[in-house]
Protein backbone atom coordinates (compact mmCIF):
# COMPACT_ATOMS: atom_id res chain seq x y z
CA UNK A 1 0.00 0.00 0.00
CA UNK A 2 2.74 2.59 1.08
CA UNK A 3 4.17 2.30 -2.60
CA UNK A 4 1.18 3.37 -4.71
CA UNK A 5 0.37 6.12 -2.03
CA UNK A 6 1.93 9.01 -2.61
CA UNK A 7 4.06 11.36 0.11
CA UNK A 8 5.52 15.05 0.11
CA UNK A 9 8.59 14.84 -0.88
CA UNK A 10 9.74 17.22 2.12
CA UNK A 11 8.85 19.20 5.17
CA UNK A 12 8.23 22.23 3.15
CA UNK A 13 6.31 20.70 1.00
CA UNK A 14 3.76 19.49 3.20
CA UNK A 15 3.77 22.73 5.25
CA UNK A 16 2.97 24.41 1.91
CA UNK A 17 0.42 22.45 1.07
CA UNK A 18 -1.32 22.13 4.12
CA UNK A 19 -1.06 25.91 4.54
CA UNK A 20 -2.41 25.88 0.58
CA UNK A 21 -5.29 24.18 2.38
CA UNK A 22 -5.78 26.25 5.30
CA UNK A 23 -5.33 29.57 3.67
CA UNK A 24 -8.70 30.17 1.47
CA UNK A 25 -11.57 32.18 1.57
CA UNK A 26 -11.82 31.58 4.78
CA UNK A 27 -8.92 33.80 5.99
CA UNK A 28 -9.17 36.69 3.18
CA UNK A 29 -12.96 36.40 3.28
CA UNK A 30 -14.62 35.22 6.19
CA UNK A 31 -12.09 36.50 8.90
CA UNK A 32 -12.15 40.23 7.71
CA UNK A 33 -16.19 40.27 7.29
CA UNK A 34 -16.39 38.44 10.49
CA UNK A 35 -14.37 40.55 12.36
CA UNK A 36 -16.04 43.86 10.33
CA UNK A 37 -19.35 42.26 11.88
CA UNK A 38 -18.32 41.50 15.23
CA UNK A 39 -16.90 45.29 16.30
CA UNK A 40 -13.06 44.83 14.80
CA UNK A 41 -10.57 44.16 17.64
CA UNK A 42 -12.36 42.09 20.15
CA UNK A 43 -13.19 39.64 17.23
CA UNK A 44 -9.65 39.54 16.25
CA UNK A 45 -8.28 38.83 19.95
CA UNK A 46 -10.93 35.74 20.47
CA UNK A 47 -10.05 34.39 17.35
CA UNK A 48 -6.62 34.05 17.93
CA UNK A 49 -6.85 32.76 21.16
CA UNK A 50 -9.22 30.35 19.85
CA UNK A 51 -7.00 29.57 16.58
CA UNK A 52 -4.70 28.25 19.05
CA UNK A 53 -6.49 27.10 22.52
CA UNK A 54 -9.07 24.95 20.05
CA UNK A 55 -8.47 24.35 16.57
CA UNK A 56 -4.62 23.51 16.95
CA UNK A 57 -5.07 20.50 19.18
CA UNK A 58 -8.00 19.84 17.27
CA UNK A 59 -5.46 19.75 14.17
CA UNK A 60 -2.96 17.76 15.60
CA UNK A 61 -5.89 15.06 16.13
CA UNK A 62 -6.35 14.91 12.34
CA UNK A 63 -2.68 14.69 11.67
CA UNK A 64 -1.83 12.30 13.93
CA UNK A 65 -4.24 10.02 12.87
CA UNK A 66 -3.58 10.51 9.32
CA UNK A 67 0.17 9.59 9.74
CA UNK A 68 -0.84 6.83 11.93
CA UNK A 69 -2.89 5.19 10.01
CA UNK A 70 -2.01 6.16 5.99
CA UNK A 71 -5.65 5.51 4.96
CA UNK A 72 -8.55 8.39 4.22
CA UNK A 73 -11.08 8.96 6.64
CA UNK A 74 -13.65 6.20 6.41
CA UNK A 75 -10.77 3.53 6.82
CA UNK A 76 -8.37 5.36 8.89
CA UNK A 77 -11.26 5.54 12.26
CA UNK A 78 -12.01 1.99 11.88
CA UNK A 79 -8.75 1.14 12.10
CA UNK A 80 -7.69 2.30 15.32
CA UNK A 81 -10.10 -0.10 17.24
CA UNK A 82 -10.71 -3.81 17.11
CA UNK A 83 -14.41 -3.07 18.62
CA UNK A 84 -16.85 -3.68 15.82
CA UNK A 85 -19.57 -1.42 17.35
CA UNK A 86 -16.69 1.28 17.38
CA UNK A 87 -15.50 0.46 14.35
CA UNK A 88 -19.04 1.05 12.51
CA UNK A 89 -19.61 4.20 14.29
CA UNK A 90 -16.48 5.05 12.97
CA UNK A 91 -16.86 4.24 9.32
CA UNK A 92 -20.32 6.01 9.67
CA UNK A 93 -18.37 9.45 10.55
CA UNK A 94 -15.98 8.58 7.93
CA UNK A 95 -18.18 8.87 5.47
CA UNK A 96 -20.07 12.35 6.75
CA UNK A 97 -16.56 13.48 6.70
CA UNK A 98 -16.49 13.04 2.91
CA UNK A 99 -19.99 14.17 2.42
CA UNK A 100 -19.43 17.26 4.48
CA UNK A 101 -16.17 18.09 2.38
CA UNK A 102 -18.07 17.58 -0.95
CA UNK A 103 -20.92 19.64 0.39
CA UNK A 104 -18.06 22.91 0.93
CA UNK A 105 -16.57 22.43 -2.05
CA UNK A 106 -20.17 22.45 -3.89
CA UNK A 107 -20.86 26.09 -2.23
CA UNK A 108 -16.80 27.17 -2.29
CA UNK A 109 -16.26 26.59 -5.96
CA UNK A 110 -19.80 29.01 -6.51
CA UNK A 111 -18.35 31.48 -4.44
CA UNK A 112 -14.96 31.09 -5.81
CA UNK A 113 -16.27 31.69 -9.53
CA UNK A 114 -17.89 35.04 -8.22
CA UNK A 115 -14.41 35.79 -7.06
CA UNK A 116 -12.48 35.33 -10.21
CA UNK A 117 -15.07 36.96 -12.65
CA UNK A 118 -13.62 39.40 -10.72
CA UNK A 119 -10.45 39.23 -12.61
CA UNK A 120 -11.49 40.07 -16.42
CA UNK A 121 -13.85 42.39 -14.61
CA UNK A 122 -11.02 44.15 -13.60
CA UNK A 123 -9.23 43.97 -16.79
CA UNK A 124 -11.98 45.42 -18.33
CA UNK A 125 -12.15 48.25 -15.97
CA UNK A 126 -8.48 48.68 -16.57
CA UNK A 127 -9.12 49.60 -20.24
CA UNK A 128 -11.34 52.38 -18.80
CA UNK A 129 -14.58 51.14 -20.29
CA UNK A 130 -17.28 51.98 -17.64
CA UNK A 131 -18.08 49.51 -14.61
CA UNK A 132 -21.64 49.20 -15.28
CA UNK A 133 -21.51 47.74 -19.12
CA UNK A 134 -19.38 45.19 -17.72
CA UNK A 135 -20.32 41.67 -18.22
CA UNK A 136 -17.57 40.59 -15.99
CA UNK A 137 -18.98 42.39 -13.31
CA UNK A 138 -22.33 41.82 -12.97
CA UNK A 139 -23.67 38.20 -11.00
CA UNK A 140 -25.25 36.18 -13.69
CA UNK A 141 -26.80 32.83 -14.11
CA UNK A 142 -24.68 32.27 -17.13
CA UNK A 143 -21.58 34.04 -15.69
CA UNK A 144 -21.87 32.00 -12.12
CA UNK A 145 -22.22 28.58 -14.06
CA UNK A 146 -19.27 29.77 -16.36
CA UNK A 147 -16.80 30.64 -13.94
CA UNK A 148 -18.21 28.07 -11.21
CA UNK A 149 -17.17 25.33 -14.08
CA UNK A 150 -14.51 27.26 -14.55
CA UNK A 151 -12.97 27.06 -11.36
CA UNK A 152 -13.98 23.30 -10.50
CA UNK A 153 -12.38 22.23 -13.73
CA UNK A 154 -8.51 23.57 -12.14
CA UNK A 155 -9.61 21.99 -8.84
CA UNK A 156 -9.95 18.76 -10.71
CA UNK A 157 -6.87 19.30 -13.15
CA UNK A 158 -4.58 19.69 -10.23
CA UNK A 159 -6.25 16.48 -8.34
CA UNK A 160 -6.38 14.41 -10.45
CA UNK A 161 -2.29 14.81 -11.22
CA UNK A 162 -1.58 13.56 -7.45
CA UNK A 163 0.20 14.41 -4.43
CA UNK A 164 3.88 15.33 -5.27
CA UNK A 165 3.47 16.68 -8.88
CA UNK A 166 0.05 18.06 -8.50
CA UNK A 167 -1.14 19.60 -4.54
CA UNK A 168 2.15 20.41 -3.55
CA UNK A 169 4.09 21.65 -6.86
CA UNK A 170 1.44 23.87 -7.20
CA UNK A 171 0.99 25.01 -3.95
CA UNK A 172 4.86 25.55 -3.46
CA UNK A 173 4.06 27.83 -6.54
CA UNK A 174 0.92 29.73 -5.29
CA UNK A 175 1.83 30.32 -1.69
CA UNK A 176 4.77 32.57 -2.15
CA UNK A 177 3.30 34.40 -4.40
CA UNK A 178 0.12 35.27 -2.49
CA UNK A 179 1.94 36.55 0.55
CA UNK A 180 3.94 38.75 -1.81
CA UNK A 181 0.63 39.97 -3.16
CA UNK A 182 -1.30 40.63 -0.07
CA UNK A 183 2.09 42.50 1.50
CA UNK A 184 2.87 44.70 -1.21
CA UNK A 185 -1.40 45.20 -1.07
CA UNK A 186 -1.83 46.08 2.83
CA UNK A 187 1.18 47.94 2.15
CA UNK A 188 -0.66 50.67 -0.53
CA UNK A 189 -3.76 50.45 1.39
CA UNK A 190 -1.94 51.68 4.43
CA UNK A 191 -1.03 54.89 2.81
CA UNK A 192 -4.09 55.87 1.60
CA UNK A 193 -6.14 58.29 3.62
CA UNK A 194 -8.89 57.19 6.31
CA UNK A 195 -7.13 54.01 6.64
CA UNK A 196 -5.61 54.81 10.33
CA UNK A 197 -9.02 54.88 11.77
CA UNK A 198 -9.70 51.24 10.12
CA UNK A 199 -6.14 50.13 11.70
CA UNK A 200 -6.88 51.65 14.88
CA UNK A 201 -10.54 49.67 14.60
CA UNK A 202 -8.84 46.75 14.33
CA UNK A 203 -6.11 46.24 16.04
CA UNK A 204 -7.57 48.05 19.55
CA UNK A 205 -10.16 45.81 20.99
CA UNK A 206 -13.12 46.66 22.51
CA UNK A 207 -13.02 44.89 25.54
CA UNK A 208 -16.67 44.93 26.29
CA UNK A 209 -17.52 42.90 23.08
CA UNK A 210 -15.43 40.13 24.20
CA UNK A 211 -18.17 37.99 26.34
CA UNK A 212 -21.02 38.22 23.85
CA UNK A 213 -21.55 34.61 22.86
CA UNK A 214 -22.45 35.28 18.83
CA UNK A 215 -18.53 36.22 19.16
CA UNK A 216 -17.46 33.84 20.76
CA UNK A 217 -19.43 31.04 18.65
CA UNK A 218 -18.56 32.58 15.26
CA UNK A 219 -14.76 33.15 16.27
CA UNK A 220 -15.10 29.14 16.72
CA UNK A 221 -16.56 28.41 13.72
CA UNK A 222 -14.19 31.01 11.85
CA UNK A 223 -11.07 29.28 13.40
CA UNK A 224 -12.57 25.21 12.29
CA UNK A 225 -13.04 26.61 9.24
CA UNK A 226 -9.76 28.32 8.49
CA UNK A 227 -7.80 25.60 9.19
CA UNK A 228 -9.89 22.92 7.25
CA UNK A 229 -10.77 20.93 10.19
CA UNK A 230 -13.30 18.31 10.88
CA UNK A 231 -13.89 16.42 7.16
CA UNK A 232 -10.62 14.48 6.79
CA UNK A 233 -8.67 17.09 5.11
CA UNK A 234 -5.82 17.51 7.43
CA UNK A 235 -6.19 13.85 8.20
CA UNK A 236 -5.05 12.75 4.33
CA UNK A 237 -2.59 15.60 4.40
CA UNK A 238 -1.18 13.90 7.98
CA UNK A 239 -1.35 10.69 5.67
CA UNK A 240 0.83 11.87 3.28
CA UNK A 241 3.65 13.45 5.70
CA UNK A 242 6.68 11.56 6.23
CA UNK A 243 7.65 9.90 9.35
CA UNK A 244 10.67 11.46 10.07
CA UNK A 245 9.25 15.00 10.19
CA UNK A 246 7.73 16.39 13.64
CA UNK A 247 4.49 16.65 13.98
CA UNK A 248 3.55 18.94 16.65
CA UNK A 249 6.19 21.02 15.28
CA UNK A 250 4.86 21.15 11.82
CA UNK A 251 1.43 21.62 12.77
CA UNK A 252 1.99 24.51 14.80
CA UNK A 253 3.90 26.45 11.56
CA UNK A 254 0.40 25.71 9.72
CA UNK A 255 -1.53 26.98 12.26
CA UNK A 256 0.76 30.07 13.15
CA UNK A 257 0.79 30.76 9.02
CA UNK A 258 -2.91 29.96 8.73
CA UNK A 259 -3.58 32.64 11.64
CA UNK A 260 -0.86 35.03 9.93
CA UNK A 261 -2.58 35.64 6.87
CA UNK A 262 -6.21 35.64 8.21
CA UNK A 263 -4.93 38.42 9.90
CA UNK A 264 -2.67 40.41 7.07
CA UNK A 265 -5.96 39.73 5.01
CA UNK A 266 -7.65 41.86 8.24
CA UNK A 267 -5.13 44.49 8.10
CA UNK A 268 -6.01 44.93 4.63
CA UNK A 269 -9.41 44.69 4.35
CA UNK A 270 -10.77 46.86 7.59
CA UNK A 271 -8.21 49.85 6.51
CA UNK A 272 -9.58 49.65 2.94
CA UNK A 273 -12.95 50.08 4.13
CA UNK A 274 -12.34 53.23 5.90
CA UNK A 275 -10.65 54.31 2.69
CA UNK A 276 -13.69 53.83 1.25
CA UNK A 277 -15.39 55.88 3.68
CA UNK A 278 -12.80 58.64 3.44
CA UNK A 279 -14.03 58.86 -0.30
CA UNK A 280 -17.51 59.07 0.36
CA UNK A 281 -18.90 55.54 0.13
CA UNK A 282 -21.25 54.03 2.35
CA UNK A 283 -19.29 51.50 4.52
CA UNK A 284 -21.80 50.84 7.18
CA UNK A 285 -25.30 49.49 6.91
CA UNK A 286 -27.00 51.43 9.50
CA UNK A 287 -26.08 53.49 12.30
CA UNK A 288 -23.49 50.90 14.35
CA UNK A 289 -22.88 47.87 11.70
CA UNK A 290 -20.28 47.98 9.26
CA UNK A 291 -21.30 46.13 6.22
CA UNK A 292 -20.19 42.21 6.15
CA UNK A 293 -20.75 39.45 3.74
CA UNK A 294 -20.79 38.94 0.25
CA UNK A 295 -21.82 43.03 -0.18
CA UNK A 296 -18.52 43.74 1.17
CA UNK A 297 -16.17 42.09 -0.94
CA UNK A 298 -18.30 41.71 -3.97
CA UNK A 299 -19.35 45.75 -3.95
CA UNK A 300 -18.17 48.46 -1.29
CA UNK A 301 -14.13 46.68 -2.54
CA UNK A 302 -14.94 47.12 -6.45
CA UNK A 303 -16.20 50.31 -5.55
CA UNK A 304 -13.62 51.55 -3.68
CA UNK A 305 -11.21 50.03 -6.49
CA UNK A 306 -13.04 51.66 -8.91
CA UNK A 307 -13.02 55.33 -7.21
CA UNK A 308 -9.25 54.87 -7.11
CA UNK A 309 -8.83 55.23 -11.26
CA UNK A 310 -6.72 53.65 -13.26
CA UNK A 311 -4.25 52.44 -10.00
CA UNK A 312 -7.58 50.79 -7.88
CA UNK A 313 -8.47 49.11 -11.30
CA UNK A 314 -4.97 47.61 -11.13
CA UNK A 315 -5.08 47.06 -7.35
CA UNK A 316 -8.41 45.08 -7.72
CA UNK A 317 -6.85 43.35 -10.29
CA UNK A 318 -4.33 41.82 -7.78
CA UNK A 319 -6.76 41.41 -5.08
CA UNK A 320 -9.07 39.36 -6.94
CA UNK A 321 -6.09 37.06 -8.65
CA UNK A 322 -5.26 36.65 -4.98
CA UNK A 323 -8.47 35.25 -3.65
CA UNK A 324 -8.97 32.67 -6.25
CA UNK A 325 -5.45 31.94 -6.18
CA UNK A 326 -6.09 30.97 -2.67
CA UNK A 327 -9.30 29.65 -3.12
CA UNK A 328 -7.70 27.12 -5.72
CA UNK A 329 -5.36 25.79 -3.30
CA UNK A 330 -8.00 25.18 -0.30
CA UNK A 331 -10.55 23.60 -3.44
CA UNK A 332 -7.77 20.89 -4.26
CA UNK A 333 -7.70 19.85 -0.47
CA UNK A 334 -11.48 19.52 -0.12
CA UNK A 335 -11.48 17.73 -3.25
CA UNK A 336 -8.57 14.89 -2.35
CA UNK A 337 -11.05 14.18 0.04
CA UNK A 338 -13.53 12.22 -1.72
CA UNK A 339 -11.28 11.17 -4.24
CA UNK A 340 -8.94 9.54 -2.00
CA UNK A 341 -12.32 7.48 -0.95
CA UNK A 342 -13.60 6.65 -4.48
CA UNK A 343 -9.74 5.64 -5.03
CA UNK A 344 -9.43 3.56 -2.31
CA UNK A 345 -12.84 2.17 -2.09
CA UNK A 346 -13.44 1.50 -5.73
CA UNK A 347 -9.81 0.91 -6.72
CA UNK A 348 -10.20 2.66 -9.88
CA UNK A 349 -7.15 5.38 -11.06
CA UNK A 350 -6.01 8.79 -9.38
CA UNK A 351 -7.36 10.79 -13.14
CA UNK A 352 -10.82 8.23 -13.47
CA UNK A 353 -12.09 8.91 -9.48
CA UNK A 354 -11.29 12.96 -10.01
CA UNK A 355 -13.04 13.06 -13.09
CA UNK A 356 -16.42 11.27 -11.62
CA UNK A 357 -16.32 12.63 -7.96
CA UNK A 358 -15.94 16.49 -9.28
CA UNK A 359 -18.66 16.03 -12.10
CA UNK A 360 -20.55 14.97 -9.03
CA UNK A 361 -20.00 17.60 -6.86
CA UNK A 362 -20.01 20.41 -9.83
CA UNK A 363 -23.56 19.12 -10.42
CA UNK A 364 -24.33 19.97 -6.62
CA UNK A 365 -22.78 23.47 -7.57
CA UNK A 366 -25.38 23.88 -10.63
CA UNK A 367 -27.87 22.71 -8.35
CA UNK A 368 -27.39 25.18 -5.87
CA UNK A 369 -26.57 28.29 -7.90
CA UNK A 370 -29.90 27.32 -10.00
CA UNK A 371 -32.12 27.64 -6.34
CA UNK A 372 -29.57 29.93 -4.72
CA UNK A 373 -32.26 31.30 -2.23
CA UNK A 374 -33.35 28.25 -0.68
CA UNK A 375 -30.29 26.07 -0.86
CA UNK A 376 -27.16 28.26 -0.63
CA UNK A 377 -27.65 29.46 3.06
CA UNK A 378 -28.60 26.56 4.15
CA UNK A 379 -25.39 24.05 2.83
CA UNK A 380 -23.76 26.30 4.09
CA UNK A 381 -24.82 26.50 7.60
CA UNK A 382 -25.35 22.66 7.85
CA UNK A 383 -21.62 22.06 6.32
CA UNK A 384 -19.83 24.86 8.76
CA UNK A 385 -21.85 25.60 11.38
CA UNK A 386 -22.75 22.01 12.24
CA UNK A 387 -21.14 19.66 11.36
CA UNK A 388 -17.51 20.54 11.03
CA UNK A 389 -17.33 20.97 15.16
CA UNK A 390 -19.44 18.00 16.04
CA UNK A 391 -16.76 16.14 13.85
CA UNK A 392 -14.61 18.20 15.28
CA UNK A 393 -15.60 16.57 18.56
CA UNK A 394 -15.59 13.15 17.09
CA UNK A 395 -11.67 13.34 15.87
CA UNK A 396 -11.13 14.75 19.24
CA UNK A 397 -12.52 11.56 21.20
CA UNK A 398 -11.23 9.39 18.30
CA UNK A 399 -7.09 10.47 18.76
CA UNK A 400 -7.80 10.52 22.61
CA UNK A 401 -9.96 7.99 24.06
CA UNK A 402 -9.68 5.04 20.96
CA UNK A 403 -6.27 5.13 19.19
CA UNK A 404 -3.93 3.87 22.13
CA UNK A 405 -2.11 5.90 24.14
CA UNK A 406 1.14 3.96 24.00
CA UNK A 407 0.30 4.24 19.75
CA UNK A 408 -0.30 7.48 20.58
CA UNK A 409 3.33 8.46 22.16
CA UNK A 410 4.70 6.18 19.21
CA UNK A 411 3.50 8.03 16.67
CA UNK A 412 4.04 11.60 17.92
CA UNK A 413 7.76 10.14 18.46
CA UNK A 414 8.45 9.44 15.20
CA UNK A 415 10.46 12.58 13.84
CA UNK A 416 10.44 13.92 17.71
CA UNK A 417 12.93 12.54 19.38
CA UNK A 418 12.10 14.53 22.73
CA UNK A 419 8.60 13.51 22.59
CA UNK A 420 8.16 11.72 25.49
CA UNK A 421 9.05 14.29 27.56
CA UNK A 422 7.71 17.56 25.73
CA UNK A 423 5.59 19.78 27.27
CA UNK A 424 3.18 18.86 24.36
CA UNK A 425 2.61 15.19 25.64
CA UNK A 426 2.24 16.32 29.21
CA UNK A 427 -1.05 18.69 28.04
CA UNK A 428 -2.31 17.73 24.70
CA UNK A 429 -3.52 14.05 25.10
CA UNK A 430 -5.43 15.12 28.52
CA UNK A 431 -6.60 18.42 26.57
CA UNK A 432 -7.58 16.42 23.38
CA UNK A 433 -10.03 13.81 25.36
CA UNK A 434 -11.54 16.63 27.57
CA UNK A 435 -11.47 19.91 27.22
CA UNK A 436 -11.60 20.22 23.62
CA UNK A 437 -14.70 18.22 22.98
CA UNK A 438 -16.31 19.83 26.23
CA UNK A 439 -15.64 23.64 24.95
CA UNK A 440 -16.62 22.85 21.18
CA UNK A 441 -19.86 21.13 22.79
CA UNK A 442 -20.96 23.88 25.00
CA UNK A 443 -19.85 26.53 22.38
CA UNK A 444 -22.16 24.33 19.59
CA UNK A 445 -25.03 24.17 22.10
CA UNK A 446 -24.78 27.79 22.45
CA UNK A 447 -24.98 27.84 18.58
CA UNK A 448 -27.83 25.94 17.98
CA UNK A 449 -29.60 28.39 20.67
CA UNK A 450 -28.48 31.21 19.55
N1 LIG B 1 -9.63 26.42 5.17
C1 LIG B 1 -10.02 26.86 3.88
C2 LIG B 1 -10.32 28.35 3.93
O1 LIG B 1 -10.03 28.99 4.88
C3 LIG B 1 -11.20 26.11 3.32
C4 LIG B 1 -11.09 24.64 3.43
C5 LIG B 1 -10.22 23.82 2.78
C6 LIG B 1 -11.90 23.83 4.21
N2 LIG B 1 -10.47 22.52 3.11
C7 LIG B 1 -11.51 22.51 3.99
C8 LIG B 1 -12.91 24.14 5.07
C9 LIG B 1 -12.14 21.49 4.65
C10 LIG B 1 -13.56 23.11 5.73
C11 LIG B 1 -13.16 21.80 5.54
O2 LIG B 1 -10.85 28.90 3.00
Amino acid sequence: MSNERGQFSSRFGFITAATGSAVGLGNIWGFPTQTASHGGGAFVLVYLVLAFLLAYPALMAELIIGRHTRHNMVRALPQLTTRPALKMFGRATGLYGVLVASLILSFYAIVAGWLMAQVPAALVNITGQPADTNWFAQSSLIRDSLFCALFSVLTAAIVARGVKDGIERWSTRLMPALVLLMLGLVATVLTLPGAMEGLRLYVVPDFSLITNPSLLTSAMGQAFFSLSLGVGTMLIYGSYVSKTDNLPLTGAYVALIDTGIAFLAGLLIIPAMFVARHRGIEIYSDENTLIAGPDLILQTLPELFNSLGFVGAFIGLIFFLLLSIAALTSSISMLEVPVTFALEQFKISRPRATGLVASIIFGISLLILFNVEQLFGTVVTATTKYSQPLLGVMLCLFAGWVLHRDKLLGEISEGFAGAKESLFWKIWPGYIRVVCPLLIIIMFVQNIRG
